[in-house]
């Protein structure tokens, strides 16, 4: 192996800098060369490539965003753009690839590998936190904690104010930000699309909790678990208490990545690396994660078949601790 590529893909996340770092680095420490692929699968297909060296990852380890660019893309949903994809490949003397993405990122490795054998490394990176077959996703941590901050600034006026306030952060379909910086914010609830929630009882709970003298109610939402604005309204027509949404959104996505984003980031950069020289050209794709705090390669396509699960324990301490 002389040659590898290291691209980012999907949506950007805190530490994908770092890790790009990683990959560059530790490649050329091994004697291999490496070429970047700009915009994900987009760039990859239009030829955007680029040649990396020591000095082009230079001072970005403590950067958001990615310098590579990414695009959600369909290029490897078409055969036109599997075709130009390949031929990128090939142009490009290719002989090795790593993609820090998350699953959608992996599904279109895993079709690139089918249509195209070669050694191909996913590395999870994603705010979310829904991978399967690792802990901890790359930006995850910095997520949770950009959410926290916020939800600390909230608080504030909720009890100044003495109102409810519904806060979404991200995730899609799951509830690993919304667990997380739920326990970790001290919310009095935690609202995700795993575990079912009534609203009725919400309310009366809330209101019991008014009337005993609580001051504020911090309602921690995962995007994919309802409507902010709805559950904001029905809270105050059923309690008569001044109820507030506040959606977080994209700073999620951004900023300086974490101590803890940029460790994992550099870790799964420097793994990635070591398995890619040990793969042969037909042997199937692998992605790094993190298991119990030692960095880990899985099949790529057996973690896919997987579903990631919240940490229910969590979510049962959280409502321990908001009593
Ligand atoms: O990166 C994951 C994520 O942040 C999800 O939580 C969110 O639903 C989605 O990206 C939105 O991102 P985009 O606007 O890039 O599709």
């Amino acid at each position: 192996m002389e040659q590898i590529a290291v691209m980012t893909s999907g949506g950007d996340a805190p530490g994908m800098n770092a890790c790009i770092r990683a990959v560059v680095r530790s490649a050329i420490y091994k004697k291999l060369k490496v070429l970047g692929v700009k915009r994900g699968y987009e760039g990859f297909a239009e030829g955007d490539i680029i040649k990396m060296d020591l000095r082009s990852v230079s001072g970005i380890i403590n950067r958001g965003g990615t310098i590579l660019r990414t695009v959600r893309s369909n290029k490897m949903k078409t055969e036109e753009g599997q075709k130009s994809i390949i031929n990128a490949i090939k142009d490009n003397h290719m002989d090795g690839l790593v993609v820090i993405g998350g699953d959608g990122s992996f599904r279109a490795a895993m079709t690139l590998y089918e249509k195209n054998k070669m050694p191909i490394v996913g590395i999870a990176a994603s705010i979310d936190n829904d991978v399967p077959g690792t802990d901890c996703t790359i930006g995850f941590d910095t997520a949770v904690n950009t959410a926290m901050d916020a939800i600390d600034k909230i608080r504030d006026t909720a009890t100044s104010h003495e109102r409810v306030f519904i806060v979404e952060v991200m995730g899609r379909s799951k509830g690993f930000i919304a667990v997380e910086v739920g326990l970790a914010s001290g919310a009095e609830y935690i609202l995700i699309p795993e575990i079912r929630y009534d609203l009725n009882e919400i309310c009366d709970s809330l209101s019991t909790a008014h009337k005993r003298g609580k001051s504020s109610c911090i309602i921690v939402m995962a995007e994919g678990a309802g409507n902010a604005y709805a559950i904001s309204d029905q809270i105050e027509k059923e309690t008569g208490l001044e109820a507030r949404v506040s959606i977080i959104g994209y700073t999620q996505r951004g900023g300086s990545p974490s101590y803890r984003s940029r460790m994992l980031a550099s870790r799964f950069g420097q793994h990635a690396v070591d398995i890619i020289l040990g793969m042969k050209a037909d042997d199937a794709p692998k992605a790094v994660g993190i298991k119990d705090d030692k960095i880990v390669a899985f099949d790529m396509g057996e973690v896919l078949k997987g579903e990631k699960k919240v940490d229910k324990k969590r979510y049962e301490l959280a409502q321990i601790l908001s009593i």
